[in-house]
């Protein structure tokens, strides 16, 4: 069985969609929305950062390997709030790793491109880390308790992701921008922070075929093209004919309240293109993806 920390979450319900249809899942979430089944998977409300409760519920259970992806994922939340995004990530992600040790199991790590500075992109799977906010620094820390604890681990970094969200669930940039959109609201996009987005559906498929074929380390995942918002924005507003004046581009320093954003994390994608086989994903045909999907959905209905 795989166990996946953070089931309902952007990357817990694309690794739930991009699963092989006999792999036997295991799903916790801490409880705040409401989850749409996938009849394949067992869903359980349960927090990582709760030992016993957690040990409890998988105690018969024989785990081959656990993906983990839940912790607060929110740059700004985890500088607001310390205590409590440290308990997330650290404490949850220590309970997992002995989880792990006492399952004899293998651990994929979900860490993120904010483990960078910003200053010397693209960055490879070779470049020292150095965060320059409390989040980033919070996966630095995960990964080196990953790295010392976990001989059979993998550690994954995606960056930037978009996909569709569940009714109540954290947002993707891209379902943000297109509602706000929609709306007719007008909306300020940052222009001075790039990274290459990445459709959570291909970022599920990468960690799947890494699993399969049993590959250790470190390993980016991104899209093709290296974006800032606004230029993801007026991608948006064409690939959904959406009124693109209502965008406006601004420097980061117009969010002053905002945890400070390294400015470029872009990454070379070389190492998972010529290991996986994958060609990254340019973010106009994820947009057309999606919205195919959603037009998809519609018809359903
Ligand atoms: N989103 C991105 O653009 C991005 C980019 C790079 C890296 N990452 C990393 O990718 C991973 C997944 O991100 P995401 O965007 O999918 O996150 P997300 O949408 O915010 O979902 C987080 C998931 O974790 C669960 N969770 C949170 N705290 C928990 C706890 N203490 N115990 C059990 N479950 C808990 C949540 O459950 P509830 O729904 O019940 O709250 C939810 O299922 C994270 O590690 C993040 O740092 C994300």
């Amino acid at each position: 069985m795989i166990l996946i920390t953070g089931i309902t979450g952007l990357l817990g319900s694309a690794l739930c969609e991009q699963a092989e249809k006999n792999c036997s899942i295991h799903g916790i979430y801490l409880g705040q929305y409401k989850v749409m089944d996938t009849p394949s998977v067992r869903y359980s409300v349960c927090d990582v950062c709760d030992r016993d409760a957690l040990f409890g519920l998988l105690d018969r259970d024989d785990i081959e390997c656990v993906i983990h992806t839940a912790g607060i994922a929110s740059v700004d939340d985890c500088e607001q709030k310390p205590e409590l995004a440290h308990r997330s990530n650290v404490i949850g992600t220590k309970n997992v790793i002995e989880l792990v040790r006492a399952k004899n199991a293998r651990l994929v790590y979900i860490s993120s491109n904010a483990v960078f500075d910003g200053t010397k992109p693209p960055y490879s799977e070779e470049d020292t880390p150095h965060p320059i906010n409390r989040y980033g620094a919070l996966k630095v820390e995960c990964e080196r308790l990953v790295r010392e604890n976990v001989q059979n681990h993998l550690v994954v970094r995606p960056i930037l992701m978009y996909g569709l969200n569940r009714p109540q669930e954290r947002k993707s940039f891209l379902m943000w921008i297109l509602e706000t959109l929609k709306s007719g609201k007008q909306i300020n996009l940052v222009n001075d922070v790039y990274e290459n987005p990445l459709l959570t559906n291909r970022c599920a498929d990468a960690i799947w075929r890494l699993i399969e074929r049993g590959k250790s380390g470190i390993y980016h995942i991104a899209g093709k093209d290296i974006l800032n918002r606004y230029e993801a924005g007026l991608n948006i507003a064409r690939v959904f004919g959406l009124d693109p004046d209502l965008m406006t581009a601004v420097p980061s320093s117009f969010f002053p309240s905002l945890a400070p954003r390294p400015r470029n994390t872009s990454y070379t994608t070389a190492k998972i293109e010529r290991e996986l086989k994958v060609k990254p994903l340019g973010f106009e045909e994820g947009c057309l993806f999606l919205k195919k999907r959603i037009l998809s959905q519609k018809t359903a209905e």
